[in-house]
């Protein structure tokens, strides 16, 4: 079975994000979307609702779930028999950082683990969830960043 994981903070989850679980679920059988529980960023939405915000943006894709996980990514992987990381790269500035993250999972995993990688499509290239959290916080209209759903909670978050 070839299950790959989409591991992420997810907060909150954009077009960018969706856009790289459509394209990975036309590649894989199965796709789990990996939601961070333990983020040391102090995410603005509780692991909770991305976990909501996620599976209602999701929930016309078949194959794709939606779990969160705390500790390590490869330790997760591990128990659910889950071999490919997904990752999404904007441009050369995600690279360096992807580029240690995964060769380390796969030093880690002796082997076990390995990363793809999905150039982000070229319309979200700029997107980023603390841009969408910007934006949101001073009010400004955010759904050609992220679903409707997801505009509405970040105006309940943000009270505007
Ligand atoms: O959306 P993000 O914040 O760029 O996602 C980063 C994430 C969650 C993929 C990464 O921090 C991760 O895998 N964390 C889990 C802990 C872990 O496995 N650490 C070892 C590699 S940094």
């Amino acid at each position: 079975m070839s299950i790959a994981i989409y591991p992420g903070s997810f907060d909150p989850v954009t077009f960018g994000h969706l856009d790289v679980i459509k394209r990975s679920s036309t590649m894989f059988e199965e796709v789990v979307v990996g939601i961070l529980s333990n983020n040391a960023k102090h995410p603005l939405f509780t692991v909770e609702e991305r976990k909501d915000m996620l599976e209602k943006a999701v929930s016309d894709i078949p194959n794709v779930s939606v779990i969160t996980f705390d500790g390590l990514l490869i330790d997760y992987m591990k128990a659910h028999d889950i071999s490919v990381i997904v990752r999404g790269l904007r441009a050369i500035t995600d690279f360096d950082y992807e580029l240690q993250i995964a060769q380390s999972n796969r030093k880690v995993s002796c082997d076990t683990i390995d990363t793809v990688f999905l150039t982000t499509s070229i319309e979200y290239a700029y997107l980023s969830s603390s841009i969408v959290r910007e934006y949101a916080s001073y009010g400004t209209d955010v759904t050609d960043f992220v679903p409707k759903h997801v505009a509405q909670m970040l105006k309940n978050k943000f009270n505007n």
